[in-house]
């Protein structure tokens, strides 16, 4: 179902945890995403969707908004984008900044169906997301994006301070159907 900024917001907590389980990431690392979401849900175009169970439990959420200069993210990938596809990706573009569906509700269409939702909320010509790279055959997150039609925008990409390498994926709006 759809969410407001404020049923984001109110429910801070329990999106933290479900984050920090899909994830697999420690308390320390969840305290400053707690405070970069919290932050989010003020941006310009913000969209977010979440799943509950009939009795009120969170088992999942994807949030998004639109990208924009000024903002961390959308300056590491402007910056590492020649002019034609910075014009083409990031002109009118909503980044789907989270998706995750607690790891016992995974694989059940969960997340396929948040994503479906998000994006049809979505303003923007473009959709852009992030996510480690991973074996694409493999990996529920890379699965569901190439089924979604996500396109390699930048791939093996290193966000400042993430040893990590990440692809950066994009689609054009809106979704058919
Ligand atoms: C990535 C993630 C959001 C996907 O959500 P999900 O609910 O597991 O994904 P889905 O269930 O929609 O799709 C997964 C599988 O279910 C299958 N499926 C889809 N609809 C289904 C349905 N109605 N019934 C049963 N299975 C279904 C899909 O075919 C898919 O199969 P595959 O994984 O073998 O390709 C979730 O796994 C997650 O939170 N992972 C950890 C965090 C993460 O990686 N987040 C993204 C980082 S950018």
């Amino acid at each position: 179902m759809p969410w407001k900024p404020d049923d984001l917001a109110r429910r801070l907590d329990d999106v933290v945890a479900v984050y920090g389980e899909a994830m697999g990431y420690r308390a320390e690392l969840l305290e400053a995403r707690r405070g970069y979401i919290a932050t989010h849900v003020r941006r310009p175009g913000f969209r977010a969707v979440a799943t509950l169970t009939r009795d009120g439990h969170l088992v999942g959420f994807g949030y998004g908004y639109t990208s924009a200069g000024g903002q961390w993210w959308h300056d590491q990938v402007r910056g590492a984008l020649d002019d034609e596809n910075r014009k083409a990706w990031l002109t009118d573009c909503f980044e789907v900044v989270e998706l995750h569906v607690r790891p016992p509700a995974q694989g059940h269409g969960v997340g396929a169906r948040q994503l479906r939702t998000l994006l049809s909320m979505a303003a923007g010509r473009t959709a852009l997301l992030s996510t480690p790279e991973a074996d694409e055959r493999t990996s529920r997150a890379w699965r569901l994006y190439r089924r979604f039609e996500f396109v390699d925008v930048l791939r093996d990409f290193r966000f400042p301070g993430d040893e990590r390498a990440f692809a950066v994926l994009g689609r054009t709006l809106p979704l058919a159907g």
